[in-house]
Parts: structure tokens; sequence; C-alpha cells
């Protein structure tokens, strides 16, 4: 079984970026496991029943961009109320943490659900606003037609229905370094998170 870092926050914290940085920098394995269940919303907004989608998920599916979309994103945050949709992805998610050489994945669960005896795991979130306009400008620089209010307005439905829902909810896990990146650059976010990495890591 290789390291695994388990990555989780609210909505566009910057949770992906710094997993994504952090994957480079040790030469791991990364996992967004957000598009997983973007991916079963879209097929939901499809018309498939969302079950039935999460468990015949292909894994092409989770490259498409349209899945950053707002609409993807609300669907998404509704199917994951589901618990069979959320047992459909375990496997899945488990079997990439396995990954000999170490991976990091980040969501809502990866700490408290996913990968409970991650050695490394961090709790990433920033205020509201700051997370709206940080996915907003992202949004418009992939091309996107979004307006600010209407990100904002995903962002916090979603952050009530991931926090409150019966199975898995959004929570930072006991041993999790949380991370408040409202007034930190990802530099900065980056490197607080190595150095407690590092001190969990059995080489170091
Ligand atoms: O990128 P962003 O933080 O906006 O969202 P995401 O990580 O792509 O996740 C989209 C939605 O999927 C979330 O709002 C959650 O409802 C759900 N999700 C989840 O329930 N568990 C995960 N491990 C990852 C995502």
């Amino acid at each position: 079984m290789g390291f695994t870092i388990a990555v989780d926050g609210p909505a566009a914290s910057g949770k992906g970026t710094i997993s994504k940085r952090l994957a480079r920098d040790y030469g791991f394995g990364h996992l967004d496991t957000g598009r997983l269940y973007r991916a079963v919303g879209r097929r939901m907004l499809d018309g498939m029943e969302p079950v039935e989608a999460a468990r015949t998920l292909n894994p092409e599916e989770l490259d498409d961009a349209a899945l950053r979309l707002p609409e993807v994103a609300q669907a998404a945050s509704r199917v994951a109320t589901i618990a069979e949709v959320r047992a459909a992805l375990v496997d899945f998610q488990r079997a990439v943490a396995a990954r000999s050489g170490g991976a990091v994945l980040d969501g809502r669960d990866i700490g408290t659900v996913i990968c409970p005896d991650a050695p490394a795991k961090l709790f990433v979130t920033a205020r509201p606003e700051i997370r709206a306009d940080r996915r907003w400008r992202e949004l418009v620089a992939a091309g996107h037609d979004v307006s600010f209010d209407g990100v904002l307005d995903d962002i916090r439905r979603r952050d009530d229905q991931d926090m409150n829902r019966a199975d898995a909810p959004l929570r930072a896990a006991e041993t999790a370094l949380v991370l408040d990146t409202s007034d930190m650059d990802i530099d900065t976010a980056v490197a607080t998170a190595r150095r407690f990495i590092d001190e969990k890591r059995p080489e170091s």
C-alpha cells in the first residue's frame, strides 16, 4: 500500500490545485473524486437513474470539461446524497489509493470514509466569497458564460447539502491539518501542507 494523502474541503476551496501540486511534488498519482460525482450528475441530467449511472461509470467520462459547470456541480451534490451512489464509487477510489508509490485523493469524505487510515489528512477551506471569486474566474477563463452570483449560489447550496447529508457528510477528519486559504497564496498553502506531510512520511 502506498502513502495516501487525503484532501477534503468545501466547494472551490483550493483543494484541487493543492492536490495537483502535491501529487507533482511527491511524484504521486492524483484522483479528483469530485469528478466521479460530477460524471454521475451529468448522466442523471441526461436522464439516467443515478445508482445505475454510478455502477456503470466509464473512466473516459471523467475528462469532460463540461463537468466543471455549476449546473453539473448541483446535480453532483444531489446524487452524492444517495448512499447507493456513494457505495458504488468506493472501490474505484480505494484502488487508486492503494497504488504503489503513493496517491493524493481530494474530495469530501476521503479522510473520514474512503481512506480513514491515510497517514496525512488535510482539510482545505476558505470564506465562501473568496471561493466563489476563484471559481468564477476559473470558469470565465475557460470560456464559460457564468455570473459571480450564480457561482456563489451554487457554492452555498452545495456547502449546505454536503455538510448536512446523512451519509458521509463533509467534515474535517479528527487528525486533519485545517488549512484556511482565504488569505494564503497557493505557494504558502502547498509549503504548509508539505511541512505537515513530511512529518508523517516514514523516510523523513
Ligand atoms: O471542485 P468543487 O470543490 O467545486 O467540487 P467537486 O470536488 O468536484 O465535488 C462536486 C460535488 O460532488 C460536491 O459538492 C459533493 O456533493 C460531491 N462529492 C462528494 O460527495 N464526495 C466526494 N468525495 C467528492 C465530491
